[in-house]
């Protein structure tokens, strides 16, 4: 049996940060996933013992096993099929390895559909009834934010008040009206800073445990995201820019304030945000978001794109390594791929 997926990267514009077992959230995070920024992943299952081999680009790439086993580990209750079979899983991401974007979201997402695609050519069950939603549910359990990344445009993954139907064992799409203008938005990632390693996940969720600001960061993400429910509906560019960059910039500043605290922002990453700003003071619809590293995320709509390329290509290549950038947009989440296709 085999099964193919290709699943997108998402960008958080309200961030997870913090958790609780089993891979919980401990404050309702949205995004919206990626277009070209992708995992394409093969799983192919013959009967046997829960053998596991993982191939990178045709390769063998036995540094990602304990991320999977694991991830096997922690969906055996739900898919008790999978520990009698072998598994020969490829994998090839369309971002190159030495971008700094992580890979977790893609490529677990990537996994999980693959694994409900094998339960259900198998004839098993599927205990949340639904494939999006038993994927979500898996590629949580292997990555958090992951469990965004099974549907396209705007997710929302935590159990809010302010959000119908929102969970906090999977994500789903976001269920309010949003104005056009959040639905074709571009999000450039201006690689500042490509070696240097990034706060890795679960180091960043534990700094949260005895942060001496948890509880108030909690609180502050429900109200951020009832605000950014009515900028989305009212499409008012300015309200969003001004809170996505409080929630980036919230994150840098917990990361900061941790202990042992980390400064993952770089001197061009502030020369960035600084002509970014300035850019939208001079009248431009551009804003950032920050992951949990250097790189910048620039976010604007698709109406600012021929004020804002000029600029790119211009000065604010100058602070990106080797001046790159990769260019991608809102996409429309997971395809299946026909079998086989990813060697
Ligand atoms: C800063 O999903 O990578 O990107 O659940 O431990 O795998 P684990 O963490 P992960 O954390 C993502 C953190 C973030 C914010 C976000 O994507 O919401």
């Amino acid at each position: 049996m085999i099964a193919s997926w290709q699943s997108p990267s998402n960008i958080a514009l309200i961030k997870y940060w913090g958790k609780y077992a089993p891979q919980l959230p401990a404050n309702p995070s949205i995004s919206f996933s990626l277009e070209k920024c992708t995992t394409q992943t093969t799983a192919e299952v013959t009967p046997g013992n829960g053998k596991i081999s993982v191939l990178l680009d045709g390769a063998p790439a036995p540094s990602f096993l304990p991320k999977i086993q694991l991830f096997f580990k922690a969906i055996a209750d739900r898919h008790p099929w999978a520990g009698v079979m072998d598994w020969t899983i490829s994998t090839h991401n369309s971002f190159p390895h030495s971008s700094g974007i992580a890979s977790s979201a893609s490529g677990m997402s990537a996994l999980a559909l693959c694994v409900v695609d094998l339960a259900v050519q198998l004839g098993e069950r599927l205990p949340a009834k639904d494939f999006r939603k038993e994927a979500s549910v898996l590629a949580r359990l292997g990555s958090g934010s992951a469990a965004r990344s099974v549907y396209g445009g705007w997710v929302v993954w935590g159990k809010t008040d302010s959000l119908p139907g929102s969970r906090q064992e999977m994500a789903i799409p976001y269920p309010l009206p949003i104005d056009p203008v959040f639905t074709t938005f571009r999000d450039t990632v201006l690689l500042v800073d490509v070696g240097e390693k990034s706060v890795s996940s679960s180091v960043g969720h534990g700094l949260m445990l005895h942060h001496p600001f948890a509880e108030a960061r909690f609180a502050q993400a429900r109200e951020h995201l009832v605000k950014l429910q009515s900028i989305l509906a009212s499409g008012d560019l300015s309200a969003f820019f001004d809170l996505v960059e409080r929630e980036a910039l919230t994150l840098h500043a917990l990361m900061m304030s941790s202990n042992p605290a980390f400064l993952l922002m770089k001197p061009h990453t502030l020369s960035l945000i600084d002509r970014i700003q300035q850019a939208r003071k001079d009248g431009l619809d551009v804003g950032f978001t920050l992951d949990a590293g250097a790189n910048i995320h620039l976010l604007y709509p698709q109406t600012a794109e021929p004020f804002v390329l000029p600029l790119l290509q211009g000065e604010w290549a100058g602070f990106c390594k080797e001046g790159r950038y990769i260019q991608d947009r809102i996409g429309s989440g997971p395809i299946s791929l026909p079998s086989s296709s990813v060697k």
